[in-house]
Formats: structure tokens, sequence, C-alpha cells
């Protein structure tokens, strides 16, 4: 007994992995194991032998399994303590930099101007691209014999051979979307409507596709003073001035009347504008008082309710801001522009804690 003790003690002391401690629990108690057939003996002797040979059989299967689970807790651990070795890690070290896309400028100021605009409880109204020419045109009061038309380079989509319905448009302008959303919400209405627009053109400030934003706003006694404090808000805080100067200049859009296309007071230092001092104007969109006719296309009664609206090149006053030269930089996807121009995307423009980076 005590022999038979002592060579599995040293055999689990000695196994050093868990095959081999499994090898020698087998050998010792599995079911051909040395200290199984020794119970299994028991059988065959005489009651007195077999008090004695008994419990001590038991007590070394119980030494035995004890022995083999404390080993196998032990082997445990010692992978572990391996792999917590080579598995060392700082984690004071800074983090690896990684590549990351940043925020288109486009993106980033639409982002800016919705903002603001939401301060001012407008909210925002989409539509689509592809326009039908009522929308895009007549409802905006620009019959088809009317010179804004052909003005407007505009792109015509194809109908199929035997459809004599006008063809649709790629808009022209966002102010469709200024239709749609009377139709949509009634009066009275407070929205802008930010997004892509197309006309066939193509130089150092136009290019085929590029972005206006649209505001609306009808109630029963807005009026242009309205008009001039909503922008003159929007255009301090978009470009973070304290104090800035609206001109109204008289102009015509078929859609408002009385139109006035707004220039804000800058000077030109060096090719960086200042905004807000200076004796230069510089024009930033065009607005006025909605034409009771667009009202009626609009389903909104001419008699009861009146409104403004303005529209702006979210492109254009991307570039005065930040300082981009050429419009057509804007669509190159050139990544060493995007990098430069680009924003971070924790960047988010809001009101508290200013707009830009
Ligand atoms: N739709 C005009 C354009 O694209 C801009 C515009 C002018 C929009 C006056 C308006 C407005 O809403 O009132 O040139």
């Amino acid at each position: 007994m005590e022999n038979l003790r002592n060579k599995y003690i040293e055999a689990i002391a000695a196994a050093n992995d868990e095959a081999a401690l499994e090898t020698v629990r087998l050998a010792a108690l599995g079911k051909k194991g040395e200290v199984s057939l020794k119970m299994r003996e028991l059988g065959q002797m005489s009651p007195e032998e077999r008090q004695v040979a008994g419990p001590a059989l038991n007590e070394l299967k119980n030494e035995i399994l004890s022995a083999v689970s404390a080993k196998k807790e032990a082997l445990e651990d010692s992978i572990l303590n391996e792999r917590l070795k080579s598995e060392w890690l700082d984690v004071t070290l800074p983090s690896r930099e990684r590549p990351s896309g940043t925020i288109h400028p486009i993106s980033q100021v639409t982002e800016e101007v919705i903002s603001i605009f939401a301060g001012m409880d407008f909210s925002v109204a989409e539509g689509p691209r592809i326009e039908t020419d009522w929308y895009n045109f007549d409802a905006l009061n620009i019959p088809s014999y009317h010179p804004a038309r052909a003005e407007m380079d505009t792109f015509y989509m194809s109908r199929s051979e035997n459809d004599d319905r006008a063809p649709n448009v790629l808009r022209t302008h966002t102010s469709p979307v200024q239709i749609r959303t009377m139709e949509n919400s009634g009066a009275p209405v407070r929205v802008i409507c930010p997004g892509g627009v197309y006309r066939a053109d193509y130089d150092q400030t136009h290019t085929p596709m590029f972005h206006q934003v649209e505001g609306l706003a009808i109630d029963k006694s807005l009026s242009m003073a309205n008009l001039k404090w909503v922008l003159e808000e929007f255009v301090k805080a978009y470009f973070e001035v304290s104090d800035v100067e609206l001109r109204f200049r008289a102009s015509h859009f078929p859609f408002t009347e009385p139109s006035a296309e707004v220039d804000i007071r800058c000077s030109w230092d060096k090719g960086q504008l200042k905004v807000g001092e200076g004796d230069d104007w510089l024009e930033i969109l065009g607005s006025g008082m909605v034409h009771p006719k667009v009202l009626q296309a609009g389903n909104i009664d001419p008699n009861l309710w009146q409104g403004f609206a303005f529209g702006m090149g979210i492109d254009r006053i991307a570039m005065l801001k930040y300082g981009v030269p050429d419009l057509r930089a804007f669509f190159d996807s050139d990544l060493r522009w995007l990098r430069h121009y680009g924003f971070s995307a924790l960047d988010q423009p809001n009101l508290h804690a200013g707009l830009s980076k």
C-alpha cells in the first residue's frame, strides 16, 4: 500500500501537463488501474482482512484523487501565469493612430446651417433631385415662356418615344421644395431645405452639381422685417461675428414679390475675407416675400397667409468661411484636399461650442 502511494504521488508530482496527469490517473484509478484492481480483490478477502484493507484502499484512492485535482489546478495556474507573462501589455501607451475619413466641408456647412436655423425653430424638409417641370418651374410662377427657364441651363431627362408629357428635370434650385412643403404641411410653416441642385455650367465658381439651402416661413403677418432679422441672425452665427451689416438690393425673382438680393459688408485683406467690416459688399443670397401665385400653387390661401423665402448657395458660403478658392475642388475627391479641408467626425457643429474647428 505504501509503495503504491509513493509511486503515484511521485508520478503525479512529475506530470508536467494535463495529458501526462490523466495518464497517471488512469493508471491508478481507471477501470484497469492498479488501485481499482486492488479494490476489486476486496471481494475475495476474508472479512477480517477486508476490514483493514477496505478503508486503507479508500483512503489511498481519495488521496490520489485529491493529489490529481491539486496538480490539475497547479498546472492551470502555471499555464495562466505563462500567458500573463507573454501577453503583458502596457495600457498606458498612447493608442496607435488609425487612418480615418473626414467630414466633407459641404456636409459640415450643411450641418452648421441646419443647427443655426434649428435655433430659430426652422425644421428641415427635403425633396427629390429629379423634379417635374411643374414643381421646378410652373408652380414657382415660371411659365414655359419665361426667360428664367432659358437662363437656368437646365438638364432635361428624356421621355420614352411616344410620351409627350413635359420632360422631368434635374432640379435647378431647391425652391420646388417650398411647394412640396406647403402641400404637405400647410400654413403656418417654417423650414429650410438643403440639398443638391444641377445646372449645365462649369468654371472656377460653377459646377454642374452644387448645393443650395432654401428657407420658407409662412404665417399671418410675416414681413420683410422678419426676413431681415432672421438673415442677420444667421449671418452672425455662421460667420461667428457679433455684428454684421446687410444690404437689401431690389431684384427680381418670379417666385417672390418684392424680391431682394442680400449682400453683407466685408473686406478682403490679402485674399482673406473679413465679414462685418470694410467697404466691400458680398452677395450671398436671393430672397423676398412669397408670391401669391406660389402660395396658391402650394394650396395656401394668399388672402390669409403671407411669408418670406430665401435661397442661398451652400458651396459658396463654405468657400467663403473656409477659404476654398476653387469650387471644383469640392467634387474632385482628391484625398489630399479632403484631408486638408475635411473636418473631424467628432467636431459636431453646435451653437454653444462654436460652429467650426
Ligand atoms: N431659387 C433661386 C436661385 O436658384 C434663389 C432664390 C431666390 C430662392 C429668391 C428663393 C428666393 O427662395 O426667394 O437662384
